[in-house]
């Protein structure tokens, strides 16, 4: 079982080479035979939240990805070059958070073009993956946007639960390997969750990482334009 892992891991880092994935997604893929899981927070930032859950995050040397609301960033632009530095991966969750499927596909697509360019201009040049607003999107608008596209496979609903010890048990009840956990870094119940459940994962063995790894972990290489629910 554990020389399949370590074959299933070396394959992965060659395909992962071979595929153009680059050589930081080879790297990864050889670190793979833990339990790997991505902790995703929307709607941010947060003026005070956030930066306590960064510095949360810094102690554990965990990096989590950040899917946030472009009218917020363009807000705090310092808090967000901060997330960016601090190594968690940036992503886009439209500039206003309207649904995106209530909108016309022009609109959709105008809201999720908005937060990129204000991506673009504050952090530098690169692929910002989306989530769409309420995870939902058309088949169609999805297919015009030049980055991937991530939903969730855990949701323990921390934004209606708002009780810390909840969602702790709601998370570490149905994580499993490949895991991409939707939070919100807008609650202070989130946040201590958070790093509650990051101390009792870690301490089983669980690895946290950014959707980037988390994928190149698995070996997939994202493709543009395709949405994701779990790695
Ligand atoms: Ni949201």
């Amino acid at each position: 079982m554990r020389l399949k892992r370590i074959l299933a891991a070396l394959l992965t880092g060659a395909m992962l080479f071979l595929s153009g994935c680059g050589a930081h997604a080879a790297e990864v893929a050889q670190t793979c035979a833990a339990i790997h899981v991505a902790l995703t927070f929307d709607d941010g930032p947060h003026e005070t939240l956030t930066p306590e859950l960064l510095s949360g995050l810094a102690q554990r040397d965990v990096h989590a990805t950040f899917f946030v609301i472009g009218d917020l960033a363009e807000q705090y632009p310092d808090l967000l070059r901060e997330m960016a530095a601090a190594g968690h991966q940036i992503g886009n969750h439209s500039y206003d958070h309207a649904q995106l499927n209530k909108l016309s596909c022009w609109e959709a697509l105008r809201d999720i073009q908005e937060c990129d360019t204000l991506l673009q201009n504050y952090l530098g040049e690169g692929i910002y993956w989306v989530r769409p607003p309420y995870g939902s999107i058309s088949k169609g608008e999805c297919a015009s946007i030049a980055a991937p596209l991530v939903t969730w496979s855990v949701d323990p609903e921390d934004w209606k639960i708002l009780d810390s010890k909840k969602v702790v048990k709601a998370v570490e009840n149905t994580i499993c390997d490949g895991s991409i956990i939707l939070m919100h870094d807008q609650y202070p119940s989130t946040v201590e969750a958070t790093l509650q459940i990051i101390d009792d994962l870690q301490a089983q063995g669980v690895v946290f990482c950014t959707l980037e790894e988390l994928f190149a972990c698995h070996g997939i290489c994202p493709e543009l334009g395709r949405i994701y629910r779990h790695a």
